[in-house]
């Protein structure tokens, strides 16, 4: 497994990992986005030194992890659905987050795959707030 900076080439892949029902559900923001104004964030994201966006590939693409950067470094991750319930979110976040930080990640209390995954890649819960559980990896 590896991991590899998202190019524009990813577009499709990203859009349709970003839409799929139980990844808006448990995303900080739920609405759908429409192809367009996706592009238009991609293209923005690439540009940002603020942000990495990041491919987990084995052979076929598994997910992708997002690092935004601010006085920490928040962290998200979505799953290809069909890699999903296979134990692959917490090594790609271990390895995403390897020898960095501070990292911090904002998960839905009913997200309960996430937390373990977070977790076991070292993250440890510190608040609620705002309707979001809040981890740090120091
Ligand atoms: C959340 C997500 C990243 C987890 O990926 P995953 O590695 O496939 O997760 P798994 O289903 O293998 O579950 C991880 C762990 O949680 C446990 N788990 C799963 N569902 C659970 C539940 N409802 N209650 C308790 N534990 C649960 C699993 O048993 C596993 O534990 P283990 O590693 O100790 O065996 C993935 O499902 C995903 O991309 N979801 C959509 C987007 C999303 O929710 N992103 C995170 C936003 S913070």
């Amino acid at each position: 497994m590896r991991l590899r900076p998202a190019t524009i080439e990813d577009a499709r892949l990203l859009f349709d990992w970003r839409n799929d029902p139980v990844t808006r559900a448990m995303s900080v923001r739920r609405d759908p986005v429409a192809w367009e104004d996706h592009l238009a964030w991609l293209e923005a994201s690439l540009g940002s030194p603020l942000r990495r966006i990041l491919i987990a590939e084995d052979g076929v693409p598994l997910g992708t992890v997002r690092l935004d950067r601010d006085i920490r470094t928040e962290v998200s991750i979505t799953l290809a659905p069909a890699a999903r319930g296979h134990g692959r979110a917490a090594p790609i976040l271990r390895l995403a987050t390897e020898g960095r930080g501070p990292f911090v990640a904002r998960i839905r209390p009913d997200n309960a795959a996430s937390r373990r995954a977070f977790e076991a890649a070292g993250f440890a819960f510190t608040h609620h707030a705002d309707g979001m559980d809040w981890f740090l990896k120091p």
